[in-house]
């Protein structure tokens, strides 16, 4: 099936509606209306229903979406339908978390590779593992990684970038507080959790 290109902030909702739809069709669930999962996931009907339109117009009156279908939908749109692989650079406090964390397999992401520049840390090996030295980045050219995760001192953060876009990396999680500079064809998201943490209190109540 040929799709429209999708907003981006579409796109930024479709692992929340997969992650829903997942759960749907593990608890055995068919069909599931926009309104059901408008009242799941606290998003507007009509925004859920012009989301799920770039996917075609498959919903039946009165039934709703098919959810296993509604849920490969979304999967193949974000390409999610394979495993891919990524390359983790940083295994401090986030970089350690990210490599524990079982969560990202639901999503068909798995950290296959994983660098820093410490000594202390070059030949250790963490679920499975083996942490290798940040002169190796260059030889992720050989393998087919696409993902790469910058999990270094703001400071290192650019150069990182640069050597895995030079290793040929397309796609980059970025959890440094740094804006990376990157070429146009490579993807970067940046995780900035002190900002996004620094608008919370805008919407405390006012003290009385
Ligand atoms: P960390 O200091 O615990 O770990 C950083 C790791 O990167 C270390 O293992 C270090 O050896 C390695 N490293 C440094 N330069 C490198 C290079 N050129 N090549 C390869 N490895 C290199 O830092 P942490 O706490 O894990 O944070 C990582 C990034 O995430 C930082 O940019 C930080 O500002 C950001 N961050 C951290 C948060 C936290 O709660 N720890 C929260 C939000 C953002």
């Amino acid at each position: 099936m040929k799709y429209r290109r999708i907003p981006d902030e579409t796109v930024r909702r479709l692992p929340i509606y997969m992650r829903e739809l997942l759960l749907l069709t593990e608890g055995g669930c068919q069909n599931v209306s926009s309104r059901k999962l408008a009242d799941s996931l606290h998003i507007k009907p009509p925004q859920i229903r012009k989301d799920l339109s770039y996917f075609g117009d498959f919903g039946t009156p009165g039934v709703g979406y098919d959810t296993k279908k509604l849920l490969e939908h979304v999967r193949t749109i974000l390409k999610l339908g394979s495993v891919h692989k990524a390359a983790l650079v940083g295994l401090g406090n986030i970089g350690n978390a990210l490599l524990r964390y079982t969560g990202l397999y639901d999503y068909g992401l798995e950290i296959v590779a994983a660098f820093d520049n410490d000594k202390r840390k070059i030949g250790k090996t963490v679920k499975k593992i083996k942490i290798q030295s940040a002169d190796k980045i260059k030889l992720l050219k050989n393998r087919n990684i696409k993902l790469g995760i910058i999990a270094v001192p703001a400071d290192n953060a650019q150069k990182i970038a640069d050597e895995l876009v030079n290793a040929g990396i397309k796609g980059i999680l970025n959890f440094a507080p740094h804006y990376l500079s990157v070429p146009k064809k490579v993807k970067v998201i940046t995780i900035d959790i002190a900002m996004d943490f620094a608008r919370l209190p805008y919407y405390l109540p006012n003290a009385s």
